[in-house]
C-alpha cells in the first residue's frame, strides 16, 4: 500500500504505481479516476476489449466513447488519411465537413436540418442554451434534480449530479425525474412540479428559455419514465414559450437500439438535439442540430466560431462512425445484444432482493442495489460489484442518485458471443454479497 498524498491511499499494481505518482504530480490529486483505491491502466485497446500492463484482458461493457469498437481500423484510416492531407478549420472550404453534414442530419426528422459543431458535449450544450437564450429572449432554464450536462460555467450553474461549487443559478428551477416504479409516483404530481417551476421562474422575471434533459434520465438512474411525462413536459414548456433541448450525448447513436436517436425512442420531437460522445469514436467531436428557424437567426447576430470543430479530420471520424455503424449493421446487432443482456440479467436478479430488477433500455441496461430490509438504496454493495466485475474482467460503472445503480452501456461492437462472458463474471461477483 502507497500512501501518495495525505488521504490518499492507493494499491494499485506494481506497475502502475509510478504512473499514478506522477499522475498525480502534474494532475493533482483529486482528478476523477475510475476504481480510485486501485486504479486500472489501460495500455492497449481493440474492439470491447482494453489491456491493462500486465497483459491482462478486460471485455468492456461501460465505454460508450469507442461506439463502434476501440481504435477502429476504419476510423483509425479515415482521420490518419485526413491528416496527411489537409486539416484546417472552417473558414476555408473543404469537403469533409460538409459531406459528413450531409450525411448526419440525413438521419434526423425534416425539421432538424442545420448544425453547428463542437468539440465536445459541454461545449454543444452550451451553446444550445445560448441559442435558446437568444431565441426566447428569456433566460429561465429547468433541468432535472440530479443531471449533469457538462463542464462550463453556465452548465455547472445548473449541475445537480455532481458536486459543483457553484450555485444552482437564479434562472435555474429543476424537477424530479418520476419513475413509475416508485409506489408514491403520481403523473400528476410530476407534471404539477412543472408547472410551478415555470410559474416561479415567470414570477422572478427570469421567463422560460428552456428545458435540457437526456430521453434516458441515465445520470438519474434510469428512471421508467411513466407514459405521458415527456409529452406533458414538453407541451408545458412550449406553451411557456420555451424550447425542448434534448442531450444526445448518452441516447444517441443507436444507443436505445430501437433507433438512431432517443428522442425517437421516446417519441417527442425536440426543438435542438445535442450530439457527443459516441459521435466521432474518442476523436473529439459533438454538435447541435435543430433547425433552420433558430440557427439563421442567432448566426446572423453572433459570429459562432469554432477553432478545432469542423475540421476535416473531426468530421472524417464522424462519418466514418456513420458508415461502420451501417456496413457492421450495429443498429441490429445492438437489438439482438441487448435482449441477451436483459434476458440473461433478469435470470440473475429477479427475484433478488437485495435488487430491483433490470431497467434502462437497449444497450443501456441498469441495477439497482437496495438494501433487502429497508428498502434503502445500496450505493456502496454496487460499488463491491463493480470492483468484483473489474476482478472478474468486465468493466461497468454506477450511477443514481446514490450511486447504487449498475451502469452496462457498451460499445455498439459489443458482440452476442461476448455477453455470456459479462453475465458470468456478474453471476460470479454477485457470490461476494449473497448471503
Ligand atoms: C448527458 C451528458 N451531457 C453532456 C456531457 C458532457 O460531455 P463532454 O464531457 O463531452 O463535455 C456528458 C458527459 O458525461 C453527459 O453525460
Amino acid at each position: 500500500m502507497t500512501a501518495l498524498h495525505s488521504g490518499h491511499v492507493v494499491r494499485p499494481a506494481s506497475g502502475s504505481a509510478d504512473l499514478l505518482r506522477r499522475r498525480y504530480s502534474v494532475l493533482g490529486p483529486n482528478t476523477p479516476m475510475f476504481y480510485a483505491d486501485d486504479p486500472l491502466q489501460i495500455v492497449s485497446a481493440s474492439g470491447v476489449r482494453v489491456t491493462g500492463p500486465d497483459g491482462r484482458i478486460y471485455l468492456d461493457a461501460y465505454n460508450n466513447v469507442p461506439h463502434v469498437g476501440h481504435c477502429h481500423p476504419a476510423v483509425v484510416d479515415a482521420v490518419t488519411r485526413q491528416l496527411s492531407t489537409v486539416n484546417v478549420h472552417s473558414r476555408y472550404l473543404t469537403d469533409a465537413p460538409i459531406a459528413y453534414a450531409e450525411a448526419l442530419l440525413a438521419l434526423f426528422p425534416e425539421s432538424l436540418d442545420r448544425m453547428f459543431f463542437t468539440n465536445s458535449g459541454s461545449e454543444a450544450n452550451d451553446l444550445a442554451l445560448r441559442m435558446a437564450r437568444f431565441q426566447t429572449r428569456s433566460s429561465g432554464i429547468l433541468i432535472s434534480d440530479h443531471s449533469y450536462h457538462g463542464n462550463t460555467q453556465a452548465l455547472a450553474a445548473l449541475t445537480t449530479g455532481l458536486p459543483v461549487s457553484e450555485p444552482l443559478g437564479e434562472h435555474v428551477r429543476t424537477f424530479t425525474a418520476p419513475d413509475a416504479r416508485d409506489s408514491k409516483f403520481s403523473l400528476a404530481d410530476a407534471l404539477a412540479q412543472i408547472d410551478s417551476a415555470i410559474a416561479e421562474l415567470e414570477q422572478s422575471g427570469h421567463g422560460l428559455s428552456a428545458v435540457l434533459f437526456d430521453p434516458l434520465f441515465s445520470t438519474e438512474g434510469l428512471p421508467d419514465l411513466p407514459e405521458g411525462y415527456i409529452e406533458g413536459l414538453c407541451a408545458r414548456v412550449r406553451t411557456a414559450g420555451g424550447v425542448v433541448i434534448c442531450d444526445e450525448v448518452q441516447s444517441g447513436f443507436g444507443r436505445t437500439a430501437q433507433h438512431m436517436w432517443g428522442f425517437q425512442s421516446a417519441d417527442f420531437l425536440p426543438d435542438m438535439v445535442v450530439l457527443g460522445k459516441p459521435m466521432g469514436n474518442g476523436f473529439p467531436l459533438g454538435a447541435v442540430v435543430t433547425s433552420a428557424g433558430i440557427i439563421e437567426p442567432f448566426s446572423a447576430d453572433n459570429t459562432y466560431f469554432n477553432t478545432f470543430a469542423t475540421t476535416p479530420a473531426a468530421a472524417s471520424a464522424g462519418h466514418a462512425v456513420l458508415k461502420v455503424m451501417n456496413s457492421e449493421g450495429l443498429l441490429e446487432r445492438a437489438r439482438a445484444v441487448s435482449a441477451e443482456f436483459e434476458r440473461g440479467f433478469r435470470e440473475l436478479v429477479d427475484g433478488d432482493d437485495r435488487l430491483t430488477g433490470v431497467r434502462g433500455t437497449g444497450m443501456f441496461l441498469g441495477m439497482q442495489f437496495v438494501d433487502a430490509a429497508t428498502g434503502a438504496p445500496d450505493g456502496p454493495t454496487a460499488k463491491v460489484i463493480v470492483d468484483a466485475m473489474r476482478r472478474n474482467g468486465v468493466l461497468i460503472g454506477r450511477i443514481g442518485r446514490y450511486d447504487e445503480v449498475l451502469k452496462i452501456r457498451p460499445p455498439l461492437a459489443f458482440g452476442v458471443e461476448d455477453v455470456p462472458i459479462a453475465l458470468d463474471a456478474f453471476a460470479q461477483s454477485l457470490r461476494h454479497i449473497r448471503r
